[in-house]
């Protein structure tokens, strides 16, 4: 297993739409070995591959506080959802900021997981947060394009400061 390097906003690679995962190799199994050994050193709840410079429509997950439910999301597809509602939120793609955003407080996911097999899930709260999260990543969507523009433009110079210190 290895670390990956987690990139940072405004990093353009962080804007491409992800392209569906075809190939359940090795190569996949260790992508997805990394990702998590990633997000927990991090530490973080969520990554996407495209977070990592790997443009493949896949994400892992663990919202649990002992660290021992990992989730991975393969080409995962949102069948549906109810009401929102505002939720505290942050992104390892940008770091030590933190905002609130309207999410849907539960919703009906489909996808497959590590091994290309098909499961359905209903997810609430912090998962369909974390979902909905990873997969606006895999959309080449940020949390923060949901704030305004001063918000915005607030959060792009902090993180210059941070990168240039
Ligand atoms: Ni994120």
């Amino acid at each position: 297993m290895a670390l990956l390097r987690i990139l940072h906003h405004p990093d353009p690679r962080l804007r491409r739409k992800a392209a569906p995962v075809t190939q359940f190799d090795g190569a996949l199994q260790q992508l997805i070995d990394d990702l998590f050994e990633t997000m927990y050193d991090a530490p973080g709840t969520g990554l996407a591959a495209n977070q990592c410079g790997v443009s493949l429509r896949l994400a892992v997950m663990d919202c649990s506080d002992a660290h021992n439910q990992p989730v991975v999301m393969i080409n995962p597809e949102v069948i549906s959802t109810d009401e929102r509602r505002e939720m505290d939120e942050g992104c390892l793609s940008v770091p030590d900021i933190f905002d609130k955003v309207q999410r849907y407080n539960r919703l009906h996911l489909r996808a497959l997981d590590r091994n290309g097999a098909p499961f359905e899930v209903c997810a609430f709260g912090l998962m369909a947060q974390c979902i909905q999260h990873e997969i606006d990543h895999l959309d080449g969507k940020l949390y923060i394009d949901y704030l305004s523009a001063l918000k915005r433009e607030r959060i792009k110079k902090k993180l210059s400061k941070r990168e240039a210190a």
